[in-house]
């Protein structure tokens, strides 16, 4: 029997890499595979939420189909997405490891390598978790933060820069945290600045806990 402890919530999560163009060839982007957005998203899905989730250029697929998946390439192209959303829905997980610079100019034909250095000028993309948060009305937003030193410090400043009710941290000093992992370790922070960290677990079961996290706070 299904679950439905989340039903008659719309949740909007976000998944993967974005891909900032260089050239109609190339590309800057991360090595998120989506897989930590995409569990997130079905363990929302099967406890009965309605689920948005938008994705950049990932190979994952949805196992429950009930699942409403928006493809995107660009940070400014799911930065439009999760405006669109964000007034019709209660929770975002933004677990998307979006690019922090794009280039400033995209060349309109492949770049030819005549010089022996090359440089690419780039500018700030928008801060897509930090202009949800100044949106932010009846909805519980949920970051992550993926740090390689100053871990706790650095995850806090985030939840005051943008706002959230509670981050995800993730390490990559931590064996088996991180990018592409079937697994994760991933400490718990909320804006109260209380501080949980969580033991080695599959994707699936650190969705569970983020799941479990978020009901936590409707059930008050
Ligand atoms: O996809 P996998 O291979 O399974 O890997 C999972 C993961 C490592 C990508 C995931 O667990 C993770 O940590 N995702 C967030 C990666 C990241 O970009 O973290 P950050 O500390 O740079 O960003 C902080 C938060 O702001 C994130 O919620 C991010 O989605 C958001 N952000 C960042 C930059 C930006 N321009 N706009 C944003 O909304």
């Amino acid at each position: 029997v299904a679950e439905t402890s989340l039903k008659g919530k719309k949740v909007l999560v976000t998944a993967g890499p974005t891909y900032e163009s260089i050239d109609p060839v190339r590309f800057i982007g991360n090595h998120s595979t989506g897989k930590m957005g995409f569990d997130i998203a079905e363990a929302m899905a099967d406890k009965g939420a309605e689920v948005i989730l938008v994705t950049g250029p990932t190979h994952m697929k949805n196992r429950n189909t009930t699942i409403k998946n928006i493809k995107v390439e660009s940070a400014q192209q799911m930065y439009d997405v999760c405006h669109q959303y964000f007034d019709s829905v209660d929770v975002v997980v933004a677990a998307a490891a979006v690019a922090d610079y794009k280039p400033k100019v995209v060349a309109a034909q492949k770049i030819k390598k005549n010089e022996s250095t090359f440089t690419i000028e780039l500018e700030k993309n928008p801060d897509i978790l930090a202009s949800l948060g100044e949106r932010k009305k009846q909805q519980y937003l949920v970051g992550f933060a993926l740090e390689t030193e100053n871990e706790i410090e650095h995850a806090k400043a985030k939840i005051k820069k943008k706002n959230l009710d509670l981050i995800v941290l993730n390490s990559l000093n931590d064996e088996g945290a991180g990018f592409g992992k079937p697994t994760n370790k991933v400490t718990f922070i909320d804006k109260d600045f209380n501080i949980f960290p969580q033991e080695l677990k599959s994707k699936e079961a650190v969705a569970e806990d983020i799941v479990n996290k978020i009901k936590e706070h409707y059930e008050i």
